[in-house]
C-alpha cells in the first residue's frame, strides 16, 4: 500500500481537486486496492468545510465528483503515515519542510516537478481567478497527476504496470 497526501495552503481548492484527479487516475490504472489517497492544508482557516465551489464545479466539468471531501490541516502523524507528501507551491513545500521531522524531510516533494511542462507550481487560485484559472489549476494538477503516477508506478508496482501495457 502507498500512501500519497496532497497538501496546499487551505485544503479546499488545489489539493481536494489532486485528492480526486490522483484517486481517478489510480482507478483507471487498476490500483485502487493499492493506494491510500488524502488531502490536507497548511493552514486551519477552512478546517470542516467543502471543497470551494468553483473548484467543485471544475472537477465536476471535467467528469470528477469531490463534493464530499472535507478540510483539515495537516497533523504530526501524518508525516510519520504517509509515503508520499505531495505539496502545490513552493511556499507549501517550504511550510511543511519546516514542520516535518527530520527523518520525513525526504517524502516532501512538489506537485509539478512530475510533469513535462516548465511550470513549477501550481498557483494559488483563491483570489481573483475565474473559471479559466481554475481550469488552468485543474489542467496542471492533471499533468503532475499523471506524472506521479507513472513514477510511482515505476517505483512500486514495475510488474503490475508491464502487464496493463500488454494488456493482460
Ligand atoms: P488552496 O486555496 O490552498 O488551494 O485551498 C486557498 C484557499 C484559501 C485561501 C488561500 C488559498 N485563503 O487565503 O483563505
Amino acid at each position: 500500500m502507498v500512501k500519497v497526501l496532497f497538501v496546499c495552503l487551505g485544503n479546499i481548492c488545489r489539493s481536494p481537486m489532486a485528492e480526486g484527479v490522483f484517486r481517478k487516475e489510480v482507478e483507471k490504472n487498476d490500483l485502487k486496492n493499492d493506494f491510500f489517497i488524502d488531502s490536507a492544508g497548511t493552514c486551519d482557516d477552512h478546517v470542516g468545510s467543502a471543497p470551494d465551489l468553483r473548484a467543485q464545479q471544475m472537477a465536476l466539468k471535467k467528469g470528477l465528483s469531490i463534493s464530499h471531501l472535507i478540510a483539515r490541516q495537516i497533523r504530526r502523524e501524518d508525516f510519520e503515515r504517509f509515503d508520499y507528501i505531495v505539496a502545490m507551491d513552493k511556499k507549501n513545500y517550504r511550510d511543511l519542510c519546516k514542520i516535518a521531522p527530520e527523518d520525513c524531510q525526504h517524502k516532501i516533494s512538489l506537485l509539478l516537478s512530475y510533469a513535462p511542462g516548465e511550470i513549477e507550481e501550481v498557483p494559488d487560485p483563491y483570489y481573483g481567478r475565474g473559471e479559466e484559472g481554475f481550469e488552468l489549476i485543474f489542467n496542471l494538477i492533471t499533468q503532475g497527476s499523471q506524472g506521479l503516477l507513472n513514477m510511482l508506478q515505476t517505483v512500486h508496482f514495475k510488474e503490475k504496470k508491464l502487464n496493463n501495457e500488454k494488456g493482460e
